[in-house]
């Protein structure tokens, strides 16, 4: 088959991002820009900001990658844009940038699904055979895919209320750590003791693959409050303590509902067995530590990809674009934004 290069736009949260791949798993250029400091003083990402930001800025990270890339434009088998699900306004000023581009150049377009691009990333990076089994753990999202191909995907079951890295954000908010949380509770963590508060691990006691976050994170501000009170404040070892904690709780229920997913993914008796990690919360190592140890335990090949593919990025969504290239995309079809778009 030919080598196909694609353009990829992602712009459905707070990242500015462009980059151009080619079917060889070759990244010709990824370049990101994060929005955290626009949104800092807010203490989340501001929708309106985002939008106004990525219009800014995405002209020249297209170029920028396009030219790191050594393509020019014409050149190019065609341009992969995030078309949701994510902030409207955002997704918005990729897929109306990218259709002018595509208008201009007679370059074809492709709509990718955001979350499609995180849980297809693990075959940009490794040799990876449908069906694998994947966790998609981010911000806005928490669920355990079968990936059948690269536009069939099963649902096995995921979060009924936060997203783990919602979790991880606002947890860090709640012991005064800097935004995004994931990084800087992790860090904190490092130097904490898992073992000196309880937490508790929701819904592992029911059966299936659902999961719960949003106790967790009223759990830690419980414990924070009751030390407050008791000593008027938290100490350095308090904040690392209550980290580690709520960072060992979540791994211990990322990894028993990842034993039921391997057991309902093995049913499809796969040739190669494999469980992919994607998505923002997958740079976490004690995570990915636990995860590893149970697909171990499964006889399941750990496939994690890179730490900067893991959060959002726009070489994911070239792959994401190569692939349904490769599965017979029509590139006739108009590419509409959506808010929301189920897998
Ligand atoms: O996939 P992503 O970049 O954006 C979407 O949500 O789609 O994921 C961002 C999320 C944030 O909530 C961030 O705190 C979390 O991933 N995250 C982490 C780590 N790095 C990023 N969570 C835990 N540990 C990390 N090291
Ligand atoms: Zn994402």
């Amino acid at each position: 088959t030919r080598t196909l290069t694609v353009l990829g736009i992602e712009t459905s949260c707070d990242d500015t991002a462009a980059a151009v791949v080619r079917s060889d798993r070759t990244i010709l250029a990824s370049n990101v820009a994060d929005q955290t400091a626009l949104h800092a003083a807010f203490g989340g990402v501001v929708p309106e900001i985002a939008a106004r930001a990525h219009t800014e800025k995405l002209d020249h990270a297209v170029e920028a990658a396009l030219a790191a890339s050594g393509h020019a434009l014409k050149d190019l088998d065609a341009i992969a844009v995030t078309a949701g699900p994510g902030l409207i306004g955002g997704v918005l000023s990729g897929v109306m940038l990218a259709k002018g581009l595509s208008a201009a150049s007679g370059v074809p377009l492709v709509g990718v699904n955001h979350l499609a691009g995180h849980a297809l990333t693990p075959r940009l990076t490794d040799d990876l055979a449908f069906p694998y089994l994947v966790l998609l753990a981010s911000g806005g999202h928490c669920q355990f895919l079968i990936a059948h191909g690269a536009d069939r995907f099963e649902r096995l079951g995921g979060t009924i209320d936060d997203a783990p890295g919602e979790a991880f954000d606002k947890t860090a908010r709640l012991l005064g750590l800097p935004q995004p949380g994931g990084p800087s509770v992790e860090a904190e963590a490092a130097k904490g003791d898992p073992a000196r508060f309880d937490f508790p691990r929701p819904l592992l006691n029911r059966p299936g693959c659902d999961m719960s976050f949003s106790g967790l994170k009223t759990a830690v501000l419980r414990e924070r409050d009751k030390i407050v009170s008791d000593k008027g404040g938290l100490t350095r070892q308090d904040r690392s303590d209550l980290a580690a904690g709520f960072q060992a709780a979540v791994a211990d229920v990322l990894a028993e509902k990842a034993r039921r997913a391997i057991s309902a993914y093995l049913d499809h008796a796969p040739e190669a067995p494999a469980i992919a990690v994607a998505g923002g919360v997958a740079a976490n190592r004690t995570i990915r530590a636990a995860l590893d140890r149970v697909a171990a335990d499964g006889g399941l090949r750990f496939v994690a990809p890179p730490l900067q593919l893991c959060t959002d990025n726009a070489a994911m969504i070239a792959w994401a674009g190569i692939e349904a290239l490769r599965d017979g995309y029509d590139t006739s079809e108009p590419v509409v934004a959506r808010p929301r778009w189920p897998l």
